[in-house]
């Protein structure tokens, strides 16, 4: 696992779990006894990654209290967030035509799509079986309604690119769907396996719902603003591929900068229409407002979990947001 330092600090409380988790992670995608599959299917444990949605799960079990005997269940659910995770990226990298992904070839470009996309059923089915193992059916249920509100997610972006009259709304739509309710569900999940009441749930639901929320926003905002070498891929990505995201939305907003923002939008595979973007972006007014509301966000996930008792779990998940906050600080 590949963590940077200031995680694997907030991780410390959670961090003999997490590796446990990451032992079901490679047990599961090791177990074909095909060497082929297995070259592949253990392809996505090298390329390592923040590993945040199982650490959500774990933190959120463990702010509810300390059953030693759900354990191996909240850590089986960490794993199976995580594949669900990994898949989605894989099948994302196909639809994008992506080429890299945590500084690593992706596996359609490396294998091609027909094996990519195969792959990603692979660790989606190898996720239901963890899920299976827990026996909960308000688990199941809550992980299942999830998945296909990603999936809806993606098809809206899909079906969106190149609209340029989709709005902030609409944006806000496909994030809370392609993003921010897989992250509520890895709190709300590991709330469930520890026995959390329906307001206990819903505290964790909506702080992972908007830690989620940012957490995209972010992400967005890095492809315009971020490097290379920090993001693992090449920034600007979105751009070239027509998907209006937040600083192009945030920017076709502001009166001053709309008319230059479309023109360079009508020419996106020339050389500089992306690095004029932007240092537009970079230097406007509306960056500025995302940035806000980013960190609004952010606090709401905070309050979300004010009320919670004091313990080593609650600072972590507090201490999560200010790492995302972090990530937007250039
Ligand atoms: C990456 O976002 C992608 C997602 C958040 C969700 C993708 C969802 C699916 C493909 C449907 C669910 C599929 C399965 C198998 C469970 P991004 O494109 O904004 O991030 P990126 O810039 O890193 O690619
Ligand atoms: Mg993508």
């Amino acid at each position: 696992m590949q963590t940077t330092m200031e995680l694997e600090k907030i991780y410390q409380p959670i961090s003999e779990d997490l590796a446990s988790m990451e032992e079901v992670l490679h047990k599961r995608l090791t177990s074909s006894k095909y060497e082929s599959v297995k070259a592949i299917s253990s392809y996505p444990l090298q390329s390592g990654g923040k590993r945040l949605r199982p650490a959500l799960v774990l933190l959120s079990a463990r702010v509810i209290g300390d059953s030693s005997r759900q354990k191996q269940k909240a850590i089986n659910i960490a794993a199976a967030m995580e594949l669900i995770h990994m898949a989605s990226l894989i099948h994302d990298d196909v639809i994008d035509h992506s080429k890299l992904r945590h500084a690593k070839p992706t596996v359609n470009s490396k294998r091609g799509e027909d094996v990519a996309i195969a792959l990603g059923d692979y660790l989606h089915a190898t996720a239901s079986e963890l899920i299976a193992t827990c026996s909960n059916p308000e688990v199941l249920e809550c992980i299942s309604l999830a998945v296909k509100t990603m999936c809806e997610g993606e098809l809206l972006q899909v079906c969106e690119r190149d609209n340029l009259n989709l709005k902030l709304e609409r944006y806000m739509v496909i994030i809370k769907k392609k993003t921010a309710t897989l992250f509520a569900t890895a709190c709300q999940s590991g709330g469930l396996i520890f026995g959390a009441k329906e307001n206990l749930q819903k505290t964790l639901k909506d702080y992972g719902f908007n830690f989620g929320l940012a957490f995209q926003m972010v992400d967005d905002c890095l492809d315009f603003v971020g490097k290379k070498k920090s993001l693992g891929k090449s920034p600007g990505t979105d751009f070239k591929l027509g998907e209006l995201t937040i600083p192009i939305l945030s920017l076709i907003s502001e009166d001053k900068e709309a008319q230059k923002v479309q023109s360079l939008m009508e020419s996106p595979d020339k050389d500089n229409s992306f690095d004029e973007l932007r240092d537009i972006f970079i230097n406007s007014e509306a960056f500025t407002k995302t940035k806000k509301e980013i960190f609004f966000y952010l606090n709401k996930a905070k309050e979300s979990i004010s009320d919670l008792s004091d313990s080593c779990f609650k600072e972590s998940l507090t201490d999560l947001t200010d790492y995302v906050a972090k990530r937007i600080e250039i």
